[in-house]
């Protein structure tokens, strides 16, 4: 066994280590700075303290994105020099976000071993590269992301340290390969564990859901299915869940293979980024000569995020969560005894909240990010929940899971044809979103995002619209001036919340003007950003009316558009005419 030292190595801090809503990210160039890496690795073992770290089991891997490689063997050095006992690595350093969730959670390595954390390495959507984004996040024991205390300690340990442990001597480790390599050091034995990336969280899946069913609707020759992983992470799920596991043929699968740099795209899973898939389905700009697939879906890097699309039809996300929320007792075997309750991020649409009434279920609404949810499922307080940003996800793990999300949509249209597939035409994906606002009504939905403005103008814009909210009369003025066919504003504030299950307070997630016919505009700023910053507005308007719900969403929404961008007064502060992107 190679024996290692451990030097105690001087450093000086980096003023820029704050943790944003999903762990550090910044450009590769950053990362690549002497010690920053380690200094936010030391930096987390502090907050963690030693007591914890001694001895425990922890998962590094992510993503693959450029620089990853380089990360994992920084990392295992200083574990083993920290008094690590054990590191667990995917093939390849390859684990998605969801899988780490679960390996976390349900693997048990040798000697009845389990994880207490993991250092994910990934800036889930954001691009990859030698010039593009790199990222580090710690997640805890119950799978899920630190909470703020934990960040909060780790960001105050950044401007602080003076000095990191690491074993210099330690060889690399193969990471290409499964299985352990053992080193001893000052403290005793410290491995290394490659594990297969797929095979703990398909064990998971097949767990929760009736692979049979979904088997016997991919063999259909009238469903027809594409999955675009973007060349990130979820390609390595993909390949054995979908074709093997689920018989889809290789050719359902695009982009499916994991790179550094993600072929060079931006792996964020909607209908600007996803281009390849968009057009497949027959909702690109030209109309594609082949017949468009029944279904269609994409996920971003670190595979957490999903997109859902049918022929020719687009799911928000939104409504996904309220139809596999609405469908999950009858078409989800892991979900057949009932759901603990529902719950949404803010600035999601109202489209949950109206299943939640119908089935009596209990219902909350959380600020931006994951790990809100946590504690709620921690708690034995909600089943499903989701997110806006493409996220969706249940009390399976604690992170938002990408491949679940297709695999609900699978169930459901399972379930919805299981007596149709030896029949001439099958329930499509817009028959089954199309029937879901017949019974519960419709949020017309889009989030214009305006990216990259210059920080001080997105701040001076957010203050406006703070100051503004408080007089309710002025809001509605300037409404009136614009468009006298849009409803009064009856409550304005910015968004705060209580987390009912440790009473932690957390304030200023967004600033909201709610319309009296139901009606939101949400303004807030990115937490995921690495340049400059990037202003998200959110509209939503309800229609009850079933004659009413089959309108292009650019339609409904105008009205409203054109007031958010004239209350915010979006082109003064940013310069802008148009968004970056809308979703
Ligand atoms: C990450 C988090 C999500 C969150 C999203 C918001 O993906 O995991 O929970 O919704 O970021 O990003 P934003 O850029 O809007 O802060
Ligand atoms: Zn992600």
């Amino acid at each position: 066994m190679v024996l290692f030292k451990v030097s105690r190595k001087e450093t000086t801090p980096f003023g820029d280590q704050k943790p944003g809503t999903s762990g550090l990210r910044k450009k590769v160039k950053v990362f690549v700075q002497p010690n920053y890496l380690h200094n936010f690795v030391q930096a987390t073992f502090n907050a963690l303290t030693a007591e914890k770290v001694r001895g425990a089991t922890l998962v590094v891997s992510g993503d693959g994105r450029y620089f990853s490689k380089d990360a994992i063997q920084i990392i295992i050095k200083m574990s083993a020099a920290n008094g690590v006992r054990r590191i667990w690595v995917g093939q390849n350093g390859l684990l998605s976000t969801p899988a780490v969730s679960a390996v976390i959670r349900e693997r048990v390595g040798i000697d009845e071993s389990k994880a207490t954390g993991a250092f994910i390495l990934t800036a889930s959507h954001n691009p990859g590269g030698p010039h593009e984004d790199f990222g580090i996040k710690y997640n805890m024991e119950n799978g899920g992301p630190a909470p703020e205390g934990i960040t909060d300690k780790i960001y105050e340990n950044t401007k602080t340290i003076k000095e990191y442990l690491i074993a210099e001597d330690l060889p690399d480790v193969d990471i290409s390969s499964i299985g352990v390599t053992s080193f001893t050091g000052p403290e005793g034995q410290f491995d290394v564990e490659v594990f297969d990336s797929a095979s703990d969280y398909v064990k998971l899946m097949k767990s929760i859901f009736d692979f049979d069913s979904i088997k016997k609707l991919l063999s259909s020759p009238k469903f027809t299915f594409c999955y675009d992983a973007l060349h990130g992470v979820a390609g390595a799920y993909a390949k054995r869940i979908f074709v093997e596991e689920l018989g889809a043929q290789e050719s359902s699968l695009l982009n499916c293979v994991p790179k550094e740099d993600f072929g060079g795209g931006h792996p964020d899973p909607n209908l600007t980024y996803a281009k390849e898939l968009v057009a497949r389905m027959g909702l690109g700009k030209s109309e594609s000569q082949v017949e468009p697939p029944e279904f269609g879906a994409a996920a971003d890097g670190d595979a957490d995020r999903n997109m859902i699309l049918g022929k020719r039809f687009f799911v928000t996300p939104s409504d996904s969560v309220a139809i596999i929320a609405a469908n999950a007792v009858e078409a989800i075997p892991y979900f057949s005894a009932g759901l603990k309750g529902v719950a949404r991020s803010m600035p999601t649409s109202a489209a949950l909240d109206v299943v939640a009434k119908h089935f009596n279920l209990k219902f909350f609404e959380v600020p931006t990010g994951w790990k809100f949810f946590g504690n709620l499922m921690d708690a034995g307080l909600c089943s499903i929940c989701g997110e806006e940003s493409f996220g969706t996800g249940s009390d399976h793990i604690r992170e938002k899971d990408g491949i679940w999300a297709v695999l609900a949509w699978l169930s459901i249209l399972a379930h919805k044809n299981k007596d149709k597939l030896g029949g001439d035409k099958l329930v499509t994906v817009e028959d089954i979103v199309t029937q879901h606002w017949a019974t519960y009504g419709r949020h017309y939905y889009t989030r214009y995002d305006y990216e990259n403005v210059d920080a001080g103008a997105a701040k001076e814009l957010v203050a406006y619209l703070v100051k503004l909210q408080s007089s309710l009369s002025e809001v509605n003025k300037i409404i009136k001036g614009v468009r006298s066919d849009v409803s009064n504003v009856v409550h304005a504030d910015e968004f705060e919340y209580k987390d009912p299950v440790d009473g932690s307070v957390s304030s200023h997630q967004g600033i909201r003007y709610l319309f009296e016919d139901g009606s939101r505009l949400i303004f807030r700023l990115s937490g995921t950003g690495s340049e400059g910053a990037t202003i998200r507005l959110y509209i939503e308007q309800y229609e009850k009316d079933p004659s009413k719900t089959g309108r292009s969403s650019q339609d409904a929404l105008a009205p409203l558009v054109e007031v958010a961008l004239k209350l915010s007064k979006m082109k003064e502060f940013t310069g802008r005419s148009a968004p970056t992107v809308i979703t």
